[in-house]
């Protein structure tokens, strides 16, 4: 069957990759709106683009109101901002919240409207141009169709997508990220490690999403724990670049499943971060999912060295899910109850989070056949 791989239009990674983007900058627009938040003004990361767009006499306003994880209201800000300013390309600076931002300001002056309008729908009209410039390695948003905003009437986390998402240009210098603190580092790489094992393992697999899936799995495996522990590794973070990137890349082609589904939830009603409200599901959702794909968990079993040759399908998987669990604990991720959330609170909304889950349309592409009554019981694990 033929399939389609969609990747951002042009891609600049490594070392000074800011410094080469610098040119490209000023073929895009007149003037950017640089959509980013306080700690990335704070570290000096936006004044190293408002350099760069200096450099190339490129005029440019700055939004740094992302201060969380988006929702509405920072986008219907950052739309006014921006058509006030008479802009006409934007640039996103920080993790995947500033990036999914530009995103949705950029939907929104081309396709009207406002953000909830499009839930369910795909994004069609051509935004403005989009330079996304990840300072985590995780989102690999840099490479996606997607945008994740919260609707704040409704608390929940919608998943938006359209091909026109897709940045212009995606900027991914290691340097950005090597200021990220070890929690931070944990969460926003166990998030790309999720993409990549879910996009290995989804119904929508196919042979390059495959490619860039086991490379990450395996590049995380190696180099997470490094950049963990030792934050001022340039290797492990450069290493943790590519990989963020190359998980963004397979699922942004053969998307995500369960865990996916299931965390939206929970980061919308509790406030936990992405990365973090995935780890927490890790164990739980993988146990589950195993049972479809026994073969698919086993090569990535093998690949990062839990299992041997000779294990059998089952036996690889389950080594497989134990690295999972290792990984995890290694990088300190807390349970439910650990970060402090209520557990009567956690039980009241348990059908409102299975229905939002499976609304997504995520938990459908896990291998296995999956209920909502499926995803009451794993969010009941939990506990
Ligand atoms: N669009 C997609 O394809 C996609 C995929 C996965 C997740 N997401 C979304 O991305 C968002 C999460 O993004 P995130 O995990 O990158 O976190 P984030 O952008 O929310 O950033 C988390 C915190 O880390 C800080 N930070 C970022 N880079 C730093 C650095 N280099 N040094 C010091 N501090 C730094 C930020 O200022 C912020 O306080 C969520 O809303 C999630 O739903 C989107
Ligand atoms: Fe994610």
């Amino acid at each position: 069957m033929a399939r389609e791989f969609i990747i951002p239009g042009q891609i600049i990674s490594g070392s000074g990759a800011l410094d080469m983007a610098e040119s490209k900058l000023k073929t895009l627009g007149k003037k950017a709106l640089i959509v980013t938040d306080k700690v990335m003004i704070q570290l000096g990361n936006a004044a190293a683009v408002e350099t760069a767009l200096k450099n190339q006499d490129v005029d440019y306003v700055i939004y740094s109101e992302i201060n969380g994880e988006p929702t509405d209201t920072m986008i219907e800000a950052g739309l006014a901002l921006y058509k006030e300013e008479n802009c006409d390309f934007l640039i996103a600076l920080g993790g995947g919240s500033p990036i999914d931002s530009m995103k949705a300001i950029g939907a929104l002056v081309t396709n009207g409207g406002s953000i909830s309008d499009y839930m369910g729908k795909v994004i069609s009209i051509p935004t403005p141009p989009m330079v996304a410039i990840p300072t985590t390695a995780g989102t690999g948003s840099e490479a996606t169709q997607f945008t994740i905003i919260t609707d704040t009437k409704k608390d929940i986390k919608m998943l938006l997508k359209g091909q026109v998402l897709m940045p212009s240009l995606a900027v991914i210098d290691p340097q950005f990220t090597m200021t990220a603190p070890p929690k931070i580092t944990a969460a926003t790489g166990l998030d790309a490690l999720t993409h990549a094992i879910e996009a290995y393992t989804s119904r929508k697999t196919q042979t390059l999403s495959d490619t860039f899936a086991l490379s990450a799995v395996k590049r995380i495996f190696e180099y997470l724990p490094i950049a963990f522990h030792d934050g001022k590794n340039v290797t492990a973070r450069e290493q943790m670049s590519v990989a963020a990137l190359e998980a963004g890349i397979a699922f942004n082609n053969a998307s995500v499943t369960i865990v996916h589904g299931m965390s939206r939830p929970i980061g919308a009603l509790f406030h936990v971060a992405h990365g973090l409200s995935n780890a927490m599901l890790l164990k739980e959702c993988l146990t589950f999912a195993l049972e479809g794909a026994y073969e698919r968990f086993a090569q990535l079993g093998r690949a990062v060295g839990a299992a041997k040759e000779e294990d059998s399908d089952k036996e690889a998987s389950e080594k497989f899910l134990k690295a999972v669990e290792n990984i995890c604990a290694e990088l300190e991720t807390p349970t439910l109850e650990e970060f402090g959330i209520d557990k009567e609170k956690f039980f009241s909304v348990i059908e409102k989070m299975a229905s939002d889950a499976m609304d997504s349309g995520s938990p459908q592409n896990t291998q296995r056949e999956v209920t909502v009554k499926d995803v009451e019981q794993i969010y009941r694990n939990l506990w």
